[in-house]
């Protein structure tokens, strides 16, 4: 069984054409993924505006055995929604790279022009839908990769699916949405010494986002994603090390929901927080009026563990080696250093991975103030 399937052109290298997403191909050895080092961080405030600082990095706060906490208080008139209908594609991490580039890169004597050093710059989501995708039976995705001075700079397109999903959302679908970032009120402070502010506005314009680099198998990734916290205590490990991820999940009553906890969502909690180095997940169980009923701690690195118990479950492995193989195919496709050239990869369930070429169309993505500060 071959996971890609090549193309022969005349005398040419075999192109390949697609990639296979069945989870049982994957199944080896781990891949050499190295400890996720934090290059840098950025913030974005209750505008949307880019600070290459920690402004908005917030402070754990352990919630009480029982906490109670209200996730549907504020929805109505202390909430201000970030519009997720503007696409900021990768623009934020290119500020935070234009802004850092003298650390960044290498200039060659004869010119100022800036090489990154790295073979792929993208957001953490994006990697961690490739993590999951062999396990994925629901939603494709779509990926704009353009090669520009050697580095492959990959953004997600949004699918026509996830549009007509989005702009059709149920009210109660929507208020669900509030929920998480509630349960990130309850359980942050602003300051290292502060208290959780359960009565301000929760924003979700504001973001605190860590940019990491690290390698997987033998692609060099620099790659950006949101933190929700970090410990406060001074004696925790530096970053990513001291983040601490906050979810919210349904209460688990029945072995049949525990069963869907472990095969899906702890996949999905897994894929994110392992990408970047955070090594915990404080998880808010919610009961159906939306009171967190209790609160657990998952350590990433146990994870894998605790879910060896489900029949036919999701294996690390195979989302780490699916992640390299997709990315190797990406560099075999992607020869043509144009930023004006975009590789549209395009994977719906029960399909194989395939792609589309496009010259100077409306998934042209890489912005050109940043084409331009990057050749100064
Ligand atoms: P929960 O995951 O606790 O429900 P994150 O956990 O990644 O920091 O995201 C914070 C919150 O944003 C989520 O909290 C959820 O409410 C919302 N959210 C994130 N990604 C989402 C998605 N793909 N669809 C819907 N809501 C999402
Ligand atoms: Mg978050
Ligand atoms: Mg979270």
């Amino acid at each position: 069984l071959y996971a890609v399937k090549r193309f022969r052109a005349g005398d040419d290298a075999p192109v390949p054409r697609s990639l296979s997403t069945r989870a049982q191909l994957y199944e080896r050895v781990f891949p050499q993924y190295r400890q996720p080092v934090e290059v840098g961080v950025f913030s974005l405030d209750s505008e949307r505006s880019f600070f290459n600082d920690s402004r908005q990095l917030r402070y754990y706060v352990e919630p009480s055995k029982k906490p109670n906490f209200n996730l549907r208080d504020g929805y109505r008139d202390r909430f201000v929604k970030r519009d997720d209908g503007v696409k900021e594609r990768l623009d934020h991490i290119l500020k935070w790279i234009v802004t850092n580039r003298a650390k960044l890169c290498s200039t060659s004597t004869s010119s100022s022009s800036c090489t990154l050093g790295v073979h792929f710059v993208t957001w953490r989501g994006h990697l961690t839908k490739l993590l999951v995708t062999p396990y994925e039976t629901q939603e494709g995705w779509l990926l704009a990769v353009s090669k520009f001075r050697g580095t492959l700079y990959m953004s997600e397109v949004e699918t026509e699916a996830a549009r007509v999903n989005r702009e059709n959302r149920a009210e109660k679908h929507e208020e669900m949405m509030y929920w998480g970032y509630k349960f990130e009120q309850y359980t942050c402070a602003d300051d290292v010494n502060g208290v959780p502010d359960r009565g301000g506005v929760v924003n979700t314009n504001e973001a605190f986002c860590t940019v990491v680099q690290t390698h997987l198998a033998d692609h060099k990734l620099l790659f950006s994603g949101e933190v929700d916290c970090r410990d406060k205590d001074a004696k925790a490990p530096p970053a990513p090390g001291c983040y601490v991820e906050l979810k919210t999940s349904a209460e688990i009553c029945t072995p049949k929901q525990r069963s869907n906890f472990h095969r899906y969502k702890l996949l999905k909690w897994w894929a994110q927080s392992f990408l970047p180095g955070v090594p915990r997940i404080v998880a808010g169980f919610r009961d159906h009026d939306g009171i967190v009923v209790s609160v657990e701690t998952f350590l990433v690195s146990k994870i894998s563990q605790l879910i060896k118990n489900e029949h036919n479950c999701w294996k690390p492995t195979v989302c780490m080696n699916f992640c390299s193989d997709f990315l190797s195919f990406v560099k075999s496709v992607v020869k043509e250093d144009n930023p004006g050239l975009v590789y549209l990869f395009a994977w719906e369930p029960h399909r194989d991975v395939t792609y589309t070429v496009h010259r100077d169309s409306q998934y042209t993505f890489l912005p050109d103030w940043y084409l331009k500060e990057m050749a100064s």
